[in-house]
């Protein structure tokens, strides 16, 4: 029941075009239904929602402190307590290359966070994980308050 609802929330139940309300709700549905573990790809420019999307995901896999969830761009990793094992959030953008990856313990980051939640994962690119759950979120020109969401389940399925 909870994989055929991931399947769904990644295929036809992503909504397109989300308003923010929508976008909210589909992070939570979604959030509520990971498998651990799991390493989630936001990629989008300033201002898409990357963030608000992870609080969305954080809310759902049952964060309390949702404040926290900020842009981890200084701090690069942010960790959040939840009940089935902490979130790991990190920002690579400010990331130049490979060495800059493994300075930030990249490696035990995918290997140990239950659930990884990776912004501006172009940084590190082919490192990774082949069951990785990529979502992008793009400005809708012609609607300010929406934004065009894809979703690349893999193609192996989740974990
Ligand atoms: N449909 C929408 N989806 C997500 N965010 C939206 C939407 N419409 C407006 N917004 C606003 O856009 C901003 C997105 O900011 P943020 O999540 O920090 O983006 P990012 O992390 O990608 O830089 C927030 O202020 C949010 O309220
Ligand atoms: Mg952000």
């Amino acid at each position: 029941m909870v994989a055929e609802t991931l399947a769904h929330l990644l295929g036809r139940g992503a909504p397109r075009n989300p308003d923010r309300d929508s976008l909210d709700a589909w992070g939570k549905a979604l959030g509520a239904v990971l498998p651990r573990p799991t390493v989630i790809t936001l990629e989008g420019d300033l201002g898409t929602g990357k963030t608000t999307l992870a609080r969305a995901l954080c809310a759902g896999l049952g964060v309390l402190a949702l404040d926290a969830v900020t842009s981890p761009t200084f701090s690069l990793v942010q960790q959040y307590a939840a009940p089935r094992g902490p979130i790991v959030h990190v920002d690579l953008y400010r990331l130049k290359g490979p060495s800059d990856l493994e300075a930030l313990g990249w490696d035990e980051l995918v290997d140990q966070s239950p659930v990884l939640l990776v912004e501006w994962p172009d940084r590190a690119a082919k490192m990774l994980p082949s069951d990785t759950i990529g979502i992008s979120l793009a400005h809708d020109p012609d609607h300010p308050g929406r934004r065009l969401l894809k979703v690349h389940a893999p193609r192996g399925g989740v974990r």
